[in-house]
Formats: C-alpha cells, sequence, structure tokens
C-alpha cells in the first residue's frame, strides 16, 4: 500500500493499493468521533462493493445506512442532491457523522457536495472505483452538481477527510471505462512528468496500476497543495478539457469525456506545433483513444465558448512545450476558431 498525504486547507492521507475495501472501517475508525456513517453509492457499483464496505463498516463499529442512486451522469442533479439530503436527515446524521462515497467521480462529485452542504458541512471519505476517479476526481476537493445550464455549475470546494482506492475495483471496469482514465493519467505525464509518460509508452494498457496511480496522486497533491482554489497552477490540469469539452457538448455527451480529452489534447499539441505532438498523438493511439474528430472549428468553438473555463475575452488555453512542460496561454476568443483549426 502506498500512502500521499495531502496538506492543504484540511491535512489528508489518500492510501492506495490491492486488497483495501476490507480496511475500511479501521481506516475510518481513526477519523474519531463518528458514529454514523452514510455509504452514497449507484445502481452498478453498489451490488459489486456494497457489501464489503458495509460489513467493514459495521466490523469497526459504525451504524450505517445506504443511499443508492442510478448510474450515470444524469443523476449528478439538484433533484437526487436533494433527495441525498433529506436521506441524511431522516437518518439522524450528526456534524460528527460521516458519508462515505463509493464510486466513480459521480458518486464523489455529488456526495462530496452534500457532505459540504448538509448541517454546513460533515466529513466525507472517497473511496473510488473509477481510474479517473482515483487519479483526480477523488483528490483536490472538488465537488458539484449539473444544473441544466451545464455541467459542474453549482459546487463547493471540500476537501475529504480520507481518499481510500483499492486498485482490485477497477477490475471489474468496463475497458472502455478504464480507457477515458487513461486519458487522464496520459495528460499527468504530458503536464508534468517524462518519466511517466515513458513508463506508459513501455508498458501501454498493463501499467503498473498502483505506481501510476500513485504517481498521479502525488503531482495531483503538489498541484492542489500550491493551488487549493483553482486561481492559478491548477488550471493546467485543464490540459485538452477547453476544446475537448466542444466536442463533447457537440457530440451530446454521447462522447465520453475521456475521448473527448485525448481529442483536445491532440488538437492543442498539433496547434501549438509542440515538437513531442508525435509521441503525444502515439501514446494516445496506444491506449485506443482517439486523436482526430469530424467537427468543424466553428462547431467545436461554439460549444468549447459555453464552458466555465472562459473569462471575459480570454481562455486560458494549456500548451505542451515538451512532454512534461506545460504552459498556460491566455488566448483572445478572436483568435480560437483559427487556433482550433490549425490543430484539427
Ligand atoms: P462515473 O462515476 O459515472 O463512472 C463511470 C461508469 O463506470 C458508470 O457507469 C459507473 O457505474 C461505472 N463504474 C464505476 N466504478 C465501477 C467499477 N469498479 N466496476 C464497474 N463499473 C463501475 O464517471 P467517472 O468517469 O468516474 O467520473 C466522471 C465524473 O467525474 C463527471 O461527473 C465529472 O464531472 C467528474 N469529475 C470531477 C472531478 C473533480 O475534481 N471533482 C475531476 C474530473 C471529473
Ligand atoms: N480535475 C481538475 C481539478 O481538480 O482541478
Amino acid at each position: 500500500m502506498n500512502t500521499v498525504t495531502v496538506s492543504a486547507s484540511k491535512t489528508y492521507d489518500i492510501l492506495i493499493g490491492s486488497g483495501l475495501l476490507p480496511a475500511l472501517g479501521e481506516q475510518v475508525k481513526k477519523l474519531g468521533k463518528a458514529q454514523k456513517i452514510c455509504v452514497v453509492s449507484e445502481s452498478t457499483v453498489f451490488p459489486l462493493y456494497g457489501k464489503a464496505v458495509t460489513e467493514s463498516l459495521e466490523s469497526a463499529g459504525f451504524s450505517v445506512v445506504n443511499f443508492v442512486f442510478p448510474a450515470g451522469e444524469e443523476s449528478k442533479n439538484g433533484s437526487v442532491f436533494l433527495e441525498l439530503l433529506n436521506f441524511l436527515a431522516q437518518s439522524g446524521l450528526t456534524r460528527s457523522d460521516l458519508i462515505v462515497a463509493l464510486g466513480g467521480g459521480v458518486t464523489g462529485d455529488l456526495a462530496g457536495f452534500a457532505a459540504a452542504c448538509f448541517l454546513r458541512g460533515i466529513r466525507f471519505v472517497q473511496v473510488p472505483t473509477t481510474l479517473l476517479a482515483a487519479v483526480d476526481s477523488s483528490v483536490g476537493g472538488k465537488t458539484a452538481i449539473d444544473l441544466p445550464a451545464g455541467k459542474n455549475l453549482a459546487g463547493a470546494f471540500c476537501q475529504p477527510s480520507l481518499v481510500l482506492c483499492d486498485t482490485d475495483t477497477l477490475n471489474t471496469l468496463p475497458a472502455d471505462i478504464f480507457r477515458d482514465g487513461c486519458a487522464e493519467v496520459i495528460k499527468y505525464g504530458i503536464l508534468y512528468d517524462p518519466v511517466l509518460f515513458a513508463h506508459l509508452e513501455e508498458k501501454g494498457l498493463s501499467f503498473d496500476r498502483e505506481a501510476v496511480i500513485t504517481r498521479c496522486v502525488e503531482l495531483k497533491r503538489d498541484v492542489v497543495v500550491e493551488d487549493e482554489f483553482d486561481t492559478g497552477a491548477r488550471m493546467k490540469l485543464n490540459l485538452g478539457h477547453t476544446i475537448g469539452h466542444g466536442v463533447e457538448a457537440k457530440s451530446n455527451f454521447t462522447l465520453s469525456h475521456g475521448k473527448s480529452v485525448a481529442i483536445g489534447m491532440a488538437i492543442v499539441s498539433r496547434a501549438c506545433g509542440c515538437p513531442d505532438t508525435p509521441r503525444i498523438l502515439a501514446i494516445l493511439q496506444q491506449f485506443g483513444l482517439p486523436t482526430t474528430t469530424d467537427d468543424t472549428a466553428d462547431e467545436i468553438l461554439s460549444y468549447a465558448l459555453s464552458d466555465k473555463k472562459r473569462s471575459g475575452d480570454l481562455v486560458k488555453l494549456i500548451l505542451p512545450n515538451a512532454i512534461g512542460d506545460c504552459a498556460i496561454m491566455p488566448t483572445p476568443v478572436g483568435k480560437l476558431k483559427s487556433f482550433i483549426q490549425a490543430g484539427l
């Protein structure tokens, strides 16, 4: 097992390893005070891991209630959020009690936002079960729900008290969803770490999960500690996301987030003339991720501009200079179309 400690507005450990789920109860007990725990999970993940989690928590002496919602992004909305808050109230959770989020990024975001709001804030623990959640969404305290006007438009910064990532849970992930998470893993290599990137090139999809997740989490930890509230360095994590969001929204979200980000990273690499573009395209293809789209620059632009990463007339694009070295480039909206065009 590897441990990464985050020291931001709250200090907490991220535990990463195989076979960790049965230890959840004892790890949560170390956080102190809680008596009741609400496990928040969804209809695909709970049948797979709900029993192990509940048993572990109960063996450690907690009283456990479960809130299980229908799997999928469509559930990350205001009405499920309110249902969850009502459930917490009816179940009698107090300010010293805890939420455990068991699932992917949808579960972590929804449960984390409920934890931020219920009784003006209770503690929560992330138990990520997708690769994306393991390397990204469970770490750093961004929580949110979607509004009809767009994704993640209501939320809060709220750090978890513990993250427990049992890498065995990734064994049941459909291959396509695992690949989506790989886009985020590759992103960390392009942003910060040529050694990680080379390991991924060498091993492909059979990379060392515990070591790679740990490295990604260390990299994210460093960014979160430097810029917890996303006003500077943390924006780099949006590599490929602004243009990727355009492609994703244009597809009416039928193209997955990971594949959209892969296309976004390919477009910005080509457009800025990064000398490592051939390696970036090759690794995305090696992981079965797309690097091109049939969408036009106009189409991508119109959807990309609805993204919340825009600030006035400037969009902060993240551009790779080389593998392991990226820059934040404020780009006037008027120049975006020709930039995208150059990268198609
Ligand atoms: P998800 O939670 O919907 O999981 C993807 C799919 O995998 C779902 O169908 C789920 O049921 C299934 N699944 C999850 N774990 C499984 C397992 N172990 N075995 C089998 N099936 C499993 O989505 P995601 O890709 O994990 O996360 C995407 C969400 O994360 C989006 O809502 C996005 O906005 C959010 N996100 C948040 C942050 C953040 O910093 N908070 C960062 C990135 C993404
Ligand atoms: N996933 C981007 C962030 O945490 O800032």
